[in-house]
Order: structure tokens, then C-alpha cells, then sequence
């Protein structure tokens, strides 16, 4: 079993297979897209695997794909379909935007994939469009529905934005009356990409529960899993649930049990922390398998306590640069 310096449990790897995306949301990323990584600074298959064969072997015990998007990266079911194989792995999850998962779903099924988290922000085509700058709402509706046909279960991540998308509050808590998801409101987090002044978070996790409470008044608590990052509700009568990430917040942290890998092999110990080490770097220069342990297990003994301890430690103090679409969520 893996323990960090604070005594928190490690088993959940978290690995973002590609910085691009086919959607710009205003909040990920910058509208001309991101300097995109070149083929030669993206962790190979290869490499990956064998950081997820290793990592697997030290103790994580669930592994989820995210990006960018996942599937825009080429030959994607092959490397799902090796990682899925790995033996004393528990769970394999997807977080994707559903542009192009539709057609996957067949075979992620046969894979053995019974979870999948599909962002979608808005159930209002319009504002989809202003969000992501593209006009896909019914492929990614699409993808909702195949998903749940093959019953893989949804959950479904939506950023609340002041301004944006708070009118959708309502309607995507309405979706889990007749549809078995979980939807799941993120407060905004400062990862756009550009830098651009972050006005202080307008709607945490209390705000988003009370404009609930409002319309439904009855909202019942339902037990959060371990290590879940969302309080999670339910509505009587409905046949799905929701749920708050207090992403901006930090709530969570003392039960962190997660590590991110970025699509350039960076590590990060905290989803605020600007890398500690990369892995990419180290396999190419020609660590071995137990040098690449030794030195994940330091890492790992050097966690910062929080999400605020490893935003403090960030050089850049005048706001985070990063896009999410390098980070993974
Ligand atoms: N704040 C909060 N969540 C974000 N995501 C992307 N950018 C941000 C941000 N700035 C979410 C997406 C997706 C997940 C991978 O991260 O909605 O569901
Ligand atoms: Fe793409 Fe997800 Fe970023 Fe939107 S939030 S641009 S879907 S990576």
C-alpha cells in the first residue's frame, strides 16, 4: 500500500494521454487552442504503459484517462484496451467530452470500462456553442445516451460559470429524474490557459447547493464513496443523483488519494502543484524500472499537504498558466 508524507493513501492515478482537444471551452483554454506538444514531447503508448504497469505494481489500483480528449488521440483503444489488461488494476475510467466517444462505446464496454464521466456544461445548444466554440451538443447527447444503452454508468461534470451557465443549474438536476446519472457541479478552478485574471470565485459549492434547495427544497444527502470528491444528493423520486466538487474550495484534501501524469509525463502530487518531476524525461534517459520506483516513492513522500500549501509553492504567484487540457481535471 502506498502512504504519502501525511498519511494519506495513494491508489488512484489520474493520466491525461494528450494536451489537444476538438472543443476551446472558454474556461480550459485559450480560443486559438494551446502551442500544442509535438509528437516527440507526448509520452509514447509504450512509455505510458510502462508507467502504469509500474505504478499498478506500487499500489494504484485505478487509473483514469482524460486529456485533452482522449479520443482525439490517434489509436486510442489499443492503449485502452493494454491498460485495461494490466494485471491488479481494480478500475479503468474515462473523462472525455463525448465529441467522438459515441462510436467507442461498444467496444469500451467489451473492455470492460463500467464508468465513464462526460462533461457537458449546458443542456442548451446555443449556450453550448458559446462555451465550447463548436457546435456539437448532439454528438456529445449522443454519447450520454449510447453510454447509458450500454449500461456504463454516467457521471456527468458540470463547471458552474457566473454568468454562463447558471440557468442550467436547474435543468441538468432535472435530467436525473428520468435518467440514472450522476451530475456533478464543479466550482470554476483558475485553469484557462492564458493566465487571464481570475475574478475570485462568484459560485462555490454552498451557493450552487442553495440555488437547488430553492426549487427543490427536499434535497436528501446520499453517502459519498471513499475518497469522492463530491458531496453527493439525491432529489426523492429521481432516478439519478447530483453532486458538488468544491474543486476551487479544496475540501477535500486531507483524503486525497490521487496523482495526476501529464500528456508530457510531468508528475503532479497535487492538481495545484506545477510538477514535481517527469517521467518521460527519466524513462528516456534510461532509468531503470526500480530507480524510476525509488524516485516515484520520494515524490510521493513529499506531497504538499494541500491544495493551497502547493499553490503557495508555485513560482508564478500572479495567477496559474495552465490549461486543464494539460492537467487532466
Ligand atoms: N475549472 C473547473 N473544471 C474544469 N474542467 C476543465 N477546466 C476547468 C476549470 N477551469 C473540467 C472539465 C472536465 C474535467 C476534465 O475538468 O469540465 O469535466
Ligand atoms: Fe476540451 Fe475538456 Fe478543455 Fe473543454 S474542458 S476544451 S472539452 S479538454
Amino acid at each position: 500500500m502506498l502512504l504519502d508524507n501525511h498519511g494519506r493513501k495513494i491508489n488512484y492515478l489520474r493520466l491525461a494521454v494528450t494536451d489537444r482537444c476538438n472543443l476551446r471551452c472558454f474556461y480550459c483554454m485559450p480560443e486559438e487552442g494551446l502551442n500544442w506538444l509535438s509528437r516527440k514531447e507526448l509520452m509514447t503508448y509504450e512509455e505510458m504503459l510502462q508507467t502504469c504497469s509500474l505504478l499498478v505494481k506500487m499500489g494504484i489500483e485505478k487509473i483514469r484517462i482524460t486529456g485533452g480528449e482522449p479520443f482525439v488521440r490517434k489509436d486510442i483503444m489499443r492503449f485502452l484496451t493494454a491498460v485495461s489488461q494490466l494485471p491488479g488494476l481494480n478500475e479503468l475510467t474515462i473523462t472525455t467530452n463525448g465529441v467522438l466517444t459515441a462510436s467507442y462505446v461498444p467496444e469500451l464496454k467489451k473492455i470492460g470500462i463500467k464508468s465513464v464521466n462526460l462533461s457537458l456544461d449546458t443542456l442548451d445548444a446555443n449556450r453550448f456553442f458559446s462555451i465550447t466554440g463548436r457546435d456539437e451538443f448532439a454528438n456529445v447527447m449522443q454519447t450520454l445516451h449510447e453510454l447509458l444503452k450500454h449500461d456504463i454508468e454516467v457521471k456527468i461534470n458540470a463547471v458552474v460559470m457566473d454568468g454562463k451557465n447558471t440557468d442550467d443549474i436547474i435543468p441538468l438536476v432535472q435530467l436525473t429524474k428520468d435518467l440514472p446519472v450522476s451530475v456533478r457541479f464543479i466550482e470554476e478552478m483558475p485553469f484557462n490557459g492564458d493566465g487571464h485574471v481570475y475574478g475570485g470565485l462568484k459560485w462555490d459549492y454552498i451557493r450552487i447547493l442553495d440555488e437547488i434547495k430553492n426549487v427543490y427544497g427536499n434535497i436528501q444527502k446520499i453517502p459519498d464513496m471513499a475518497f469522492s470528491t463530491s458531496y453527493n444528493y439525491q432529489i426523492p423520486n429521481h432516478k439519478g443523483s447530483i453532486g458538488v466538487i468544491a474543486a476551487y474550495s479544496r475540501t477535500f484534501c486531507g483524503t486525497c488519494n490521487r496523482i495526476r501524469i501529464t500528456p508530457e509525463g510531468g508528475l503532479k502530487t497535487c492538481l495545484y502543484d506545477a510538477g514535481v518531476l517527469n517521467i518521460k524525461d527519466l524513462i528516456r534517459n534510461g532509468t531503470t524500472d526500480s530507480e524510476l520506483e525509488e524516485t516515484l516513492l520520494k515524490a510521493f513522500n513529499n506531497r504538499a499537504r494541500d491544495g493551497w500549501e502547493a499553490e503557495n509553492l508555485r513560482v508564478e504567484h500572479n495567477g496559474v498558466h495552465e490549461s486543464m487540457a494539460t492537467i487532466g481535471g
